[in-house]
């Protein structure tokens, strides 16, 4: 059995500049985690350690990128998931660097599934995860963060979920949700995901990404999966529980993945989400229905990963 992984940094609209630096981070991601797994660590170990790159790139709305809610603060949401019967997540953690980290010792070290707010930070503190409120809340993105909020207000009134579509459209950087999902040499599967959420968000708000068969799955024997897009329409779908679905029922990777998110199209719509996917033969798959996705892979007999920016146009199959 030799291992694969795919990782993605969002889907969504696709600005011009950064595009080139995002992809060359997300092939880093992708051949860390093929390496660890070649070098005997298990999937679960090469999805935290890829998404650990992207959170700490601050390219993408997780980590260290990660968007801030409407009042200005940094909330972070991470989900984990094995075939192996580990499973841990966080929602709505503030100061906290890599949350991917903390999903990972919540299944470690409690017996929960999904710690919040509060008690996921006294967690983090306890195991020295937390980071100084600045470190996430830059200058820079409070600065951001008025200019979105001017655009908001000019026209709309706060109907929040309504403008959501419209807002997805005014502002091409809203995804950026990262994820990976990985089979290592001993047929294990594991998915990890983790976010900032979107901008201008309600403080409390949580999206997909913490939520088991929601932003992530994986399930033994099978396959792993990972989601990004509008967490509350990936919620509605339970989008990666139905990847898996269709992977246990003998799809690959690749058709699971295009299968799940041409279902979610025809109930909820176009534009809402992306998927990363790995079959327990190996083969890895991505689909999106927005505009465009970022993705990288390594599979069996590639020396280093792929990356790439399909367009919806262009969508096809990877490995
Ligand atoms: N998919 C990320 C979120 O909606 O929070």
């Amino acid at each position: 059995m030799r291992p694969a992984i795919i990782v993605h940094g969002g889907a969504g609209r696709l600005r011009g500049e950064d595009v080139g630096r995002r992809l060359e981070v997300l092939r880093g991601a992708a051949d860390k985690g093929y390496e660890i797994m070649a070098r005997g660590g298990s999937a679960l170990d090469a999805v935290v350690e890829a998404v650990v790159v992207l959170e700490d790139s601050g390219l993408f709305n997780a980590g260290l990128g990660s968007a801030l809610t409407f009042d200005g603060v940094a909330e972070l949401d991470a989900g984990v998931m094995d075939g192996e019967g580990l499973i841990g997540a966080v929602a709505a953690v503030r100061g906290v660097k890599n949350p991917v980290v903390l999903a990972r010792r919540v299944a470690e070290l409690t017996d929960h599934v999904l710690l919040v707010g509060e008690g996921a930070e006294r967690l983090a503190r306890i195991l020295g995860l937390e980071v100084p409120e600045e470190v996430l809340v830059t200058r820079e993105k409070l600065e951001r963060l008025r200019e979105l909020k001017a655009r908001w207000r000019r026209g709309e009134d706060y109907a929040w979920l309504a403008k959501l579509r419209k807002l997805v459209e005014e502002h091409p950087g809203y995804f950026g949700t990262v994820g990976a999902a990985a089979v290592d040499g001993e047929g294990r599967v594991a998915a990890a995901t983790s976010t900032g959420g979107y901008w201008l968000k309600l403080r409390g708000r949580v999206g997909d990404t913490p939520i088991p068969g929601a932003g992530f799955y994986a399930l033994k024997g099978v396959g792993a999966c990972s989601a990004t897009g509008i967490g509350e329409y990936i919620i509605r779908f339970s989008l990666c529980r139905a990847v898996c679905e269709l992977m246990a029922k003998g799809l690959p990777a690749e058709q699971a993945a295009r299968e799940a998110i041409s279902r979610m199209s025809a109930e909820l719509g176009e534009g809402l989400a992306g998927v990363v996917a790995v079959d327990a033969n190996g083969g890895v798959g991505y689909a999106f229905n927005t505009e465009a996705m970022t993705v990288a892979y390594r599979a069996a007999g590639m020396e280093r990963a792929a990356a790439l920016a399909p367009r919806k146009a262009d969508q096809r199959a990877t490995a």
